[in-house]
């Protein structure tokens, strides 16, 4: 048979650069190689002298980035022989830990904030059969007792205080500094649980050679050190919803309130991993509010044709503040991940919006819709 070309997923792709070894069982759904696109329309409408793109995590295998971090996860806890895992959830994080737990033959249990996930999330953990468990309480709740009961009972987390999620996330990095050909001056991201960030700033690092206090699990003896993809590695940007901006704050929010739901925390859990990504890299964390990134969604849906959820829309609502004000410096390269997709949640999407003409079933009707647009 002649060599298959088939994409295998991340944990193949980047084998020589994960912890994994010839007898590891490696857990997949193809996830990783997700499209770098360059924003045409958007940025000359606003008059933004810059390059700006946008990495399109929302087209992964459950629509959200956390399928990098939990093909790792997940992998490494098959390796172990776990039956069993646990995590607290916005509604990402779940619906990724449901589809690998199915994938591997392993129980998902995933804690989410009752009423505080969109019905798009809520679906896909109930389709793939996790065990959903609805608590009276936040995400920051879920994530304190996802802890404590991994201590009491036979369950892995596979929330990003697992290592192995940040290795596995850290390929979208890997993947922008491919695309270009270089790594971009800046890139903007949104933050909650701020695991997302700092798994950036690892891969980052390591494609430009440069060690990082961050690389909390090859510290200094990865092999590609030497062989670096890149010469600079960019200035990071963190964007919060700023009802649940901790960073902006200096300290935890104990009661977070976002319409972003995928972002409501109020104690990231990476934080001092976070806050080193930005430092190193001479970045800076920023906030937007709630009408400011339910209309960037909308610029994105209607300019470019890229349909995100709204706590994705936050990284180029956030850049495109700084670049009008200077910040982000005209001429320069700007990468924004978009961590997930559109039809995530729909209905924060169209609220409030006259989206539907309803009209007779007759040519009249449909050729007088059409000539009002045209
Ligand atoms: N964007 C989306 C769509 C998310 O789902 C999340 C996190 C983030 C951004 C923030 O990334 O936590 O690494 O800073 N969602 C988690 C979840 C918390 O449970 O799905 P982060």
């Amino acid at each position: 048979m002649a060599k298959s070309n088939l994409y295998k997923g991340l944990v193949e792709r980047y084998r020589d650069r994960l912890p994994v070894d010839g007898n590891t069982p490696v857990i997949s759904l193809c996830e990783g190689d997700t499209p770098l696109i360059e924003l045409h329309n958007l940025p000359k409408s606003l008059g933004l002298d810059v390059q700006m793109y946008v990495k399109f995590d929302g087209m992964n295998p459950t629509s959200s980035f956390k399928d990098r971090g939990m093909a790792m996860a997940v992998t490494k806890a098959a390796e172990k022989g776990a039956k069993a895992i646990v995590c607290a959830s916005t509604g990402n994080t779940s619906a990724a830990a449901a589809a690998y737990a199915a994938r591997a033959g392993m129980t998902a249990f995933v804690l989410i904030p009752e009423g505080k996930i969109p019905m798009g999330k809520l679906a896909q953990a109930i389709a793939h059969g996790a065990v959903v468990l609805q608590i009276r309480g936040n995400f920051d709740d879920g994530m304190r007792l996802v802890k404590e009961v991994a201590s009491e009972a036979p369950v892995e987390i596979v929330n990003s205080v697992n290592p192995y999620r940040l290795q596995g996330q850290k390929t979208a990095a890997l993947e922008i500094v491919e695309a270009l050909g270089q790594a971009p001056d800046y890139h903007c991201i949104p933050v909650g649980n701020a695991g997302n960030i700092s798994a950036y700033w690892i891969g980052f690092s390591e494609a430009a050679g440069c060690n990082t206090a961050s690389c909390t699990l090859c510290n200094g003896k990865c092999p590609y050190l030497d062989n670096p993809m890149t010469e600079s590695r960019p200035v990071m940007v963190g964007y919060q919803a700023a009802g649940a901006a901790p960073f902006l704050r200096n300290e935890p929010v104990e009661h977070p309130e976002t319409l972003a739901t995928a972002i409501r925390i109020g104690n990231p859990q990476s934080w001092d991993l976070a806050k080193a990504a930005v430092e190193e890299s001479d970045g800076w964390f920023d906030e937007v509010t709630d009408e400011e990134l339910l209309h960037t969604q909308s610029l994105l849906a209607t300019l470019d044709g890229v349909f995100c959820e709204p706590a994705s829309a936050v990284s180029v609502c956030g850049a495109i503040r700084d670049i009008k004000s200077g910040k982000i410096k005209a001429g320069s390269v700007v990468t924004c991940t978009l961590t997930g997709h559109g039809l995530k949640d729909t209905a924060t999407a169209i609220a409030g919006r006259e989206h539907v003409e309803t009209i007779n079933a007759d040519l009249t009707s449909v050729k007088g819709a059409i000539l009002k647009h045209v």
